[in-house]
């Protein structure tokens, strides 16, 4: 075993790994980064595509958003597709914010480029982490590099930004742990489509077929879902029946229609919320999807991870440089009230805009006049954007508009 020490240990080089060992940087604060997986499987990871503002700005300030300017698309507003009428929800208009359509991966690879350019410590390829010990002071977490060599690496706090299989989670104890947990009874079927956009905005389709969401990744390659059951398989599914269940759902009398292409991918995406609580033990602390999972409508899980880690970066720096440990002590406590409301926004989108199969006609019924509502009320709409677009992340570099 080589022994190792390091001021704070993070396991999970995704969103809220990258970015966390990232603020801590430039706070003068050393970390490791450890991962199972290579740079490509990282890099290769496709999830959804939309960042807040505050997302966006966050990665302007500490310079690792300039391509996002280059390749990605500031959205201003959203589709809201009912019963075959386009209802657009003017974000901009009702926050004065916008989102950005760019890709999960494409951050991914930005967080790599910049954690190269600063010669922070990552160690990817490794196997086996495993929390083999907290204390008050601190925690060790062991491993096997990717050169076969195994490692002990003592720290001073340990964050678990390991993902929703989160081996660092396990480190709260049971008794100690209350894990909050929802499963929903619909699924998405998701494409790539080799196919030019069919539309500039994103598009929420809600009709009697179910939901469909049409989305974007380049000029060339769509992204597309419908809703379908958790069960769906993806080899019942030639390319004519998907291309022809989506054009059903967002079919209308304005005479919408998707451009078609090949189908390039398919994937059938389970739906769930979760939520860990407490998100910290001693000196562990929980971020991203290791503390929690939101339903995929509102693309809100990438966007989450960041608030997290911008708040937990805050409170490491005001514990190891200064110190101090109140801001360590709240932290379970105010990552745990944006985790909530991000919860409510993405649960009461998704169950708005999915019909579930053999619901109470009275819960049908009333669905449906949420739906309406949000179609027809200008206050509702401008809810659903400021949700949509992301309340302002805590302190640290995010203030003001930049874009
Ligand atoms: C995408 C996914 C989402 O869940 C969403 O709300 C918007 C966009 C996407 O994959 O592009």
């Amino acid at each position: 075993m080589r022994q190792e020490r390091t001021r704070v240990a993070v396991v999970g080089a995704g969103p809220a790994g990258l970015v966390l060992a990232m603020l801590l940087a430039r706070e003068g604060i050393d970390a490791v980064v450890v991962d199972h997986r290579t740079r490509e499987e990282i890099e290769g990871t496709v999830r959804a595509g939309i960042l807040e503002q505050g997302t966006v700005e966050l990665l302007d300030a500490c310079g690792a958003g300039a391509r996002i300017g280059v390749d990605g698309a500031r959205h201003d507003g959203i589709g809201l597709r009912v019963d075959g009428t386009t209802h657009r929800v003017d974000l901009r208009g009702h926050t004065g914010r916008s989102v950005w359509l760019y890709p999960q991966h494409e951050v991914l690879t930005d967080l790599l480029a910049w954690h190269r350019d600063h010669h922070t410590d990552l160690r990817l390829g490794v196997s086996g982490a495993t929390v083999a010990e907290t204390g008050a002071d601190g925690a060790v977490v062991t491993f096997t590099g990717a050169d076969g060599v195994p490692v002990e690496l003592a720290c001073e706090a340990l964050a678990g930004c390991d993902g929703s299989r989160s081996v660092v989670r396990g480190a709260i104890p049971d008794r100690m742990r209350t894990d909050h947990f929802r499963a929903l009874p619909f699924a998405w079927f998701g494409v790539l489509l080799d196919a030019p956009p069919s539309a500039k905005e994103l598009v929420y389709a809600s009709s009697e077929r179910g939901f469909a969401l049409i989305s974007s990744r380049t000029p060339t390659v769509q992204r597309m879902y419908f809703q379908c059951d958790p069960a769906e398989s993806t080899s019942d599914w030639s390319d004519a029946r998907i291309l022809d269940e989506l054009q059903a759902r967002v079919a209308g009398a304005d005479g919408f229609a998707l451009v078609e292409g090949p189908v390039l991918t398919r994937d059938v995406i389970p739906m769930r919320s979760y939520v860990c609580e407490p998100m910290r033990h001693r000196r562990v602390f929980l971020a991203g999807d290791a503390a929690h999972t939101v339903p995929p409508t509102g693309a809100k899980g990438l966007n989450l991870a960041v608030a997290d880690v911008v708040l937990l970066a805050g409170a490491l720096t005001d514990l190891l440089v200064h110190r101090r440990d109140e801001a360590v002590d709240r932290y379970a406590a105010d990552a745990a009230r944006r985790v909530w409301r991000t919860q409510q926004f993405s649960y009461h989108l998704t169950t708005t805009l999915h019909p579930e199969p053999g619901a109470d006609p009275f819960d049908e019924r009333r669905r449906r006049a949420a739906v309406e509502h949000l179609v027809t009320s200008q206050r509702a709409a401008a809810e659903l954007a400021e949700g949509y677009v992301g309340w302002p992340l805590p302190g640290a570099g995010c203030s003001g508009t930049t874009r």
